[in-house]
């Protein structure tokens, strides 16, 4: 940090009087990170953003010296005013000289991040670290969700997908405070509003809230909370269609909430067409987590919480906007940025948002700026590549959905080999995005063992040092289990082998 701000606090603290200097004001505040944050990362880019922030603070210490003038404390006339600005200007001289001599294995000035390469300060950051290997007899572990495939795509991304985060920034609680989401930075709200525009995914400007989560998963807890009723003297039961996403039951059950409760299968409410809804909170995630299936919710009148984190391209064709009462995307499944932990939710009962706002501030506190910071700049990466007419620039989804078919391609042809396993038929449809019928690629396999005496797939997978989900997790068959599509090429080269040689 202190390279580059000395120039800065050089001419800020020859400009300005010690005891007429104040902390930057709200809206100065917010000028001023509109300004770094749009810097692509790049050192030069942020020393210039940091030279028009001086240019600013500078600005208001005239103002100030010109009232300090008048209580006695700032030179006088126009000789003392050129004296200072020379001054000033042999100290920026001197120590910009400085900070631009090259120095070997120095840190950068202010704490960078991503896998950048072109610095043109001598201070060019580590190259990204290799793959992990993976040697053909080691145990994969392909039992969670890693979305690991896309550190590729964001290796050749490279500088444009960096972020630089001054010290001083986001040091607030709030972005916002008179917003619903107060904690919501509104660089991450217009570029997930231009995001679902683009895919046409979601029904983002029909009047939808957005609501910023650590993940998916606090904002499902949240949205269960808000859909809860107030006052009611047991807790509502929270169902989704068997086979469901492993982690709702003991996400739900987690705390013991005394307002609602895992009741399991949804299906098993509506026997006969009965629909027994009878308020539950019914979790529909589309495209499905673990089988890819595309759904509707089970119970009609109830609440609904739609995860809709796969319906993105690369998994399956977008056939429309989708207008839910409650919708969670997540960065994890998007791009693959898993561990900046950032979701959001589309609610379109204002209500309802508020009191999911109400469990994230409870629960904590809001969302982290700087993961916020950094989605913000992925998804405008993402969303920069379609616009416009300039096919070489990469492009995410085109990137996910070549692997993700040449993925199954591959698994379905190992299957088909082995006779060991089935998976779920292909299914097909019009994408609106890529404006061809294309076919769904699930983020799992949901495979299926029809090995003669296999009871147990995963235990079946686990002596072939594959690591895979049991169905019975899932609400489902334990002669089914979920492997995940999602991890490193290495890692699915060997997933294929093994499946072959079985
Ligand atoms: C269906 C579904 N919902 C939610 C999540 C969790 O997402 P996040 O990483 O944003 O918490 C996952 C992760 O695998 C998922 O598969």
């Amino acid at each position: 940090m202190t390279c580059l701000c000395v120039p800065v606090l050089v001419l800020a603290a020859c400009a300005v009087p010690v005891t007429g200097h104040k902390t930057t004001g709200l809206l100065g505040d917010d000028h001023q990170q509109r300004k770094i944050r749009t810097t692509s990362g790049t050192r030069g880019k942020v020393v210039s953003a940091r030279v028009r922030m001086s240019g600013m603070d500078g600005g208001r210490g005239r103002r100030e010296q010109e009232a300090a003038g008048r209580g006695g404390r700032a030179p006088a006339g126009g000789v003392g005013m050129w004296a200072l600005a020379a001054s000033n200007l042999a100290s920026l001289a001197y120590l910009l000289h400085q900070h631009y001599r090259p120095r070997a294995g120095a840190g950068g000035s202010v704490p960078r991040t991503g896998t950048g390469s072109d610095d043109a300060n001598g201070d060019a950051p580590a190259p990204p670290p290799p793959e992990p290997a993976v040697t053909p007899d080691a145990v994969i572990d392909l039992e969670l969700g890693d979305p690991t495939m896309y550190e590729a795509f964001w290796r050749e991304a490279g500088s444009r997908a960096e972020v630089v985060i001054p010290g001083w920034w986001g040091m607030s609680y709030f972005s916002d405070a008179g917003r619903l989401c107060q904690f919501l930075e509104p660089e991450l709200e217009r570029e997930v509003r231009r995001v679902h525009r683009l895919v046409g995914n979601a029904a983002v400007d029909d009047g939808y809230h957005l609501v910023v989560g650590n993940g998916a998963t606090q904002l499902f807890q949240a949205a269960m909370y808000a859909l809860s009723p107030a006052g009611a003297d047991r807790p509502v039961g929270v169902v989704s269609a068997a086979p469901y996403y492993s982690s709702y039951p003991p996400q739900t059950d987690l705390l013991l909430s005394g307002y609602y409760r895992w009741a399991g299968d949804a299906n098993a409410l509506d026997v006969d067409g009965a629909n027994n809804n009878d308020g539950h909170i019914e979790l529909v995630c589309s495209p499905n987590n673990p089988d890819g299936a595309v759904r509707e919710a089970a119970l009609s009148g109830g609440k609904a919480v739609h995860d809709l984190v796969y319906y993105w391209p690369q998994y399956t064709p977008i056939t429309g906007a989708a207008a839910h009462d409650v919708m969670l995307f997540t960065m994890s499944k998007i791009t693959g940025h898993a561990g900046s932990r950032l979701g959001w939710a589309l609610v379109r009962d204002r209500d309802v948002a508020k009191k999911m706002v109400y469990f994230l501030g409870r629960s904590s506190i809001g969302v982290s700026k700087d993961s916020q910071l950094r989605a913000a700049k992925i998804l405008a990466v993402v969303s920069d590549a379609y616009d416009g007419e300039d096919e070489t620039r990469l492009r995410l989804f085109d990137f996910a959905r070549r692997r993700m078919a040449e993925r199954w391609g591959r698994l379905r042809a190992a299957v088909a080999a082995s006779g060991a396993f089935s998976l779920p038929e292909e299914t097909t449809g019009y994408c609106n995005f890529t404006r061809q019928t294309v076919a769904a690629y699930p983020a799992f396999a949901w495979l299926r063992c029809e090995r003669e005496g296999v009871e147990d797939c995963a235990e079946f997978l686990r002596g072939h040092r594959i690591v895979a989900r049991g169905g019975e997790q899932f609400g489902g068959e334990a002669r089914c289990a979920r492997v995940n599509m999602l991890d490193r090429d290495r890692v699915f080269d060997v997933l294929i082998q093994r499946i072959s040689s079985l």
